[in-house]
């Protein structure tokens, strides 16, 4: 069978700057969280390997396009660290990073790849994150004017703008499962800190269209269909449904609808842990939704009704609704341990097209990650990663049935295009179409993957 996509269909890869470019002494970029993290608890990261390492980008950028295009690459998304463009989070803007990021946007356009830019990629200022970071309504405010800054340096030449990569992923990780910084268990600030994030989202979208500028702009929302244990169980549904409340509506209505969704807010009122909303802000997320929506799509989440009393916490945690459940027969990805499902991604396509107006939408992150992908490599130094060829085309193939259907999907991006460092992870899991020798001054090795791609984007299909 051929799969064919529709015309102008977006091909390409997503990465972000804190995972690529490097730190740099002499560049005048600020600390983020990361950068101080490590330096405090240099044992929380895999190997000890810390975000100075990362994959070389700030200097190797031009290499890289040319390799972007050898892999076929139509588009690419990147976001400007907050750090880098202004170091203290708020204030004077590091001339070097502008440069640097013209030249990205510059080169990226000479070689017919389209710039999408995102703004918030986890990587909060440390001099914003020392008054509280995303808890701090102040940086709220911090942030949209860092977008403006954006909008007005590179908003001539880059079309396509995200405002948060995953913003329930800080939530998650800072606030309630302890893998981002500040590595609390605290679900009333997991709360403000979520809604701050919705809400300095709206307000760079109010910005962004009074600016009249010649583009659009959107978020990018990791969404993890939540299937219950039993169709059929009621109780399991119900624990479903307040699992997709927590992870995905809480994001996703309030962008797309402009509204939070009734459930989550009951529940939240009843055990308290509202988040302090300042009068004119809901009227704000109301009237700036987006205008296209970002999917990154890993993996399902699997549900069953509540069985066990353990309690992760002192306080409540949305774990207190619902047990996490594995599903015996579940196709696995070895080397990541996250189950492979590849019909998520037309569930998701289609709850959108059916729930929220089919939004025009794209696959903005999805891919394999592979611990030791060096076992893989052949006798002429290429790693033959079949298995992520198989992943990508099999995503592809239910993406396809979708679009057949009607869904407003427009392209598709891999996580990721050179092998990049991956926060607490570091390089644990690689996931790139480029593979990229740490030890080796970031030597690049197009991956069989990559090569692969660069067919499909080309026929924009495949058979
Ligand atoms: C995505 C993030 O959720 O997952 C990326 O947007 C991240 O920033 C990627 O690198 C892979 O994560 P991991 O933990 O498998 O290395």
């Amino acid at each position: 069978m051929k799969y064919e996509f529709p015309e102008g269909f977006w091909w390409g890869s997503a990465a972000s700057g804190p995972q690529t470019e490097g730190v740099f002494e002499g560049d005048n970029k600020g600390d983020n969280i990361w950068d101080h993290w490590y330096r405090e608890e240099p044992e929380k990261f895999f190997n000890q390997v810390g975000p100075e390492k990362t994959s070389y980008f700030y200097e190797k950028y031009k290499e890289d396009i040319q390799l972007m295009k050898e892999t076929g690459h139509t588009t690419f998304r990147t976001s400007i660290q907050w750090s880098r463009l202004i170091p203290n989070g708020t204030g004077e803007v590091n001339q070097k990073a502008v440069a640097f990021y013209n030249d990205v946007i510059d080169e990226l356009i000479a070689n017919d790849i389209e710039p999408f830019i995102n703004l918030y990629h986890f990587d909060m200022p440390m001099k914003l994150q020392e008054k509280g970071g995303w808890l701090d309504r102040e940086t709220v405010d911090a942030y949209v004017e860092f977008a403006k800054i954006c909008f007005e340096l590179f908003g001539d030449r880059v079309k396509k703008w995200f405002t948060h990569n995953e913003p329930i992923v800080p939530v998650e990780g800072g606030y309630l499962y302890q893998f981002h910084y500040p590595n609390e268990v605290n679900m009333k600030k997991a709360v403000q800190v979520a809604y701050h994030e919705v809400l300095s989202s709206a307000k760079a979208i109010k910005v962004y269209h009074e600016m009249n500028l010649d583009g659009e702009i959107g978020i990018i929302l990791n969404l993890t269909p939540s299937y219950p244990r039993d169709e059929s169980n009621p109780e399991d549904v119900k624990a479903a449904q307040l699992a997709d409340a927590f992870f995905n509506r809480s994001f996703l209505d309030p962008s797309v609808k402009g509204e939070f969704p009734t459930d989550l807010v009951d529940l939240l009122k009843e055990i308290d842990h509202l988040p302090v909303i300042e009068e004119g802000d809901l009227e704000t997320i109301k009237n700036n939704t987006v205008d296209l929506l970002g999917v990154n799509y890993y993996q399902p989440r699997r549900i069953k009704a509540k069985e066990s009393n353990e309690k992760l916490a002192d306080g409540p945690m949305p774990d207190d609704y619902f047990d996490n459940y594995i599903k015996p027969d579940r196709k696995m990805n070895p080397y990541r341990g996250w189950e492979i499902y590849e019909k998520g991604v037309y569930d998701i396509l289609t709850n959108l097209r059916e729930n929220y107006g089919n939004i025009r939408c794209y696959i903005s992150e999805n891919g394999m990650g592979v611990e030791g992908e060096e076992d893989f490599v052949n006798e002429d130094g290429v790693i033959e990663d079949d298995y992520r060829i198989e992943f990508v085309e099999d995503h592809l193939t239910f993406m396809h049935q979708a679009i057949q259907e009607g869904s407003n999907v427009l392209g598709y991006h891999m996580w990721t295009c050179m092998d990049n460092w991956s926060w607490t992870n570091a390089y644990k899991n690689r996931y790139g179409f480029i593979a990229v020798d740490i030890e080796n001054q970031g030597k690049r090795t197009v991956k069989k993957s990559g090569h692969w791609f660069k067919k499909v984007s080309d026929a924009n299909g495949f058979d």
